[in-house]
């Protein structure tokens, strides 16, 4: 593989905790050395090593990849009309689900490939370079691990959801389906997954069956992560700190003990260092926009210390955005972020939550995952909304 050197980067986020450069690890004025899909060197240009090419950012803002850690990708059909009715009045409720279920479960294999390689490529253009991507609207055995298979031919980090809601035929005996998804389900699921998830939430899994199901998960080798108070208060958030899980999402109702169990949770884990070793809060603003309800309260949570992560949480019901930008400039301006926790969120959050420590910063052995900004600063990603940004990405060192 050979090295690439971009150049005239006019302000490098690099999320590196170790040095200068405030929060976000910024050094200004700066050549990055990729050698083997790795970072290799940053330092002036004038003292930049050889390279094979060179990548000249004209004074522009790098910054790493985007981390979405929360992604539905694998459904058929879309919502728009409940969307329209909610903008119209209708609350969400998650009732839409089964309908996407439906759907699903009629496509072909193509089909679904044709939708999560469209929605991940999008996204690959908004500098999203890792991407979570969650099962969840098959609910049978085999769609369940179909979705898993074509999910995990554009993702390393797939994530088993046959836990979304009890789908119509299982409606009057959900234990029965519970026993499903602990056990023929999963057998057919784990070989695809990295991770397990749950919706824990009234009108979907109640706390003793999240458990059981997120247990049997835990006992195959798979990470915790939950869906947890989304439509209301609940039990997600503390059941998730309870069994490790690397992210417990959405957070969108909180109480005072669920802020406490999220700032106090420390887990050992087979890490490389104790950057990892909470549970994190991934608040996804797409849902709150698109549902057309109140806003997380990221700044009770960062000021608690609690470790926050942005996600897009793509899907057809709840939050139809690819769009990691749209989710920082959602965070600053109605969560009250600053746009450099934002960022932060958006990269070396999103990489916490996936328990990952080769993505989401550029420190020097980082993942060559980057982008350039058609902008002079991180700041210009809240400043300009909805404005395309992104100019070129790199994944592992390769321009997209
Ligand atoms: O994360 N909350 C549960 N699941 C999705 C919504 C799925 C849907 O409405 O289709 C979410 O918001
Ligand atoms: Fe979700």
């Amino acid at each position: 593989m050979s090295s690439l050197l971009v150049d005239d980067i006019g302000e490098l986020v690099t999320n590196d905790v170790g040095g200068e450069g405030g929060p976000l690890g910024i050094r200004r004025d700066v050549a990055l050395l990729v050698d083997d899909g790795r970072v290799a060197w940053i330092g002036p240009s004038r003292d930049a090593p050889a390279a094979d090419r060179r990548l000249d950012a004209q004074g522009a803002a790098v910054l790493p990849g985007f981390v979405d850690s929360h992604a539905h990708l694998v459904f058929a059909g879309d919502r728009a009309a409940e969307f329209a009715a909610r903008m119209a009045g209708q609350p969400y409720t998650g009732g839409g689900i089964r309908t996407t279920v439906g759907a699903t479960r009629a496509a072909s294999d193509d089909e679904l490939r044709a939708t999560v390689r469209r929605l991940h490529g999008e996204a690959l253009r908004q500098g999203t370079t890792t991407m979570e991507i969650k099962s969840g609207y098959g609910l049978t055995v085999a769609d369940e691990a179909r979705s898993l298979r074509i999910a995990a031919e554009v993702s390393e980090e797939t994530t088993f959801l046959g836990a979304h809601v009890v789908p119509a035929e299982y409606a009057d005996r959900p234990d029965d389906y519970v026993s499903l998804v602990c056990g023929p389900m999963l057998a057919a699921a784990a070989p695809h997954a990295r991770w397990i998830d749950v919706f824990c939430e009234r009108g979907a899994f109640d706390v003793d069956h999240a458990r059981a199901i997120l247990a049997c998960g835990q006992a195959v080798g798979l990470g915790v992560r939950v869906h947890a108070n989304q439509l209301g208060p609940g039990p997600g958030v503390q059941l998730g700190v309870e069994l490790g899980a690397a992210s417990v999402d959405h957070c969108t109702h909180l109480t005072d003990a669920d802020v406490d169990a999220l700032a106090s949770s420390r887990y050992d884990c087979m890490c490389a260092d104790s950057l990892h070793t909470t549970t994190v809060a991934t608040l996804l603003p797409g849902a709150e926009f698109s549902t057309r309800s109140p806003y997380p309260d990221a700044r009770r949570l960062l000021d608690a210390g609690v470790t926050v992560a942005l996600a897009t949480d793509c899907n057809p019901g709840s939050s139809y955005t690819s769009s990691m930008p749209f989710c920082v400039a959602l965070a600053v301006r109605e969560m009250r972020m600053t746009p450099a926790e934002a960022v932060w969120a958006a990269t070396a959050g999103g990489a916490r939550a996936l328990r990952r420590n080769d993505i989401g910063q550029l420190g020097v052995g980082a993942r060559a995952d980057l982008i350039v900004l058609d902008a002079p600063s991180h700041l210009h990603l809240a400043y300009r909304p909805g404005v395309p940004l992104i100019r070129q990405v790199l994944r592992n060192g390769v321009p997209q």
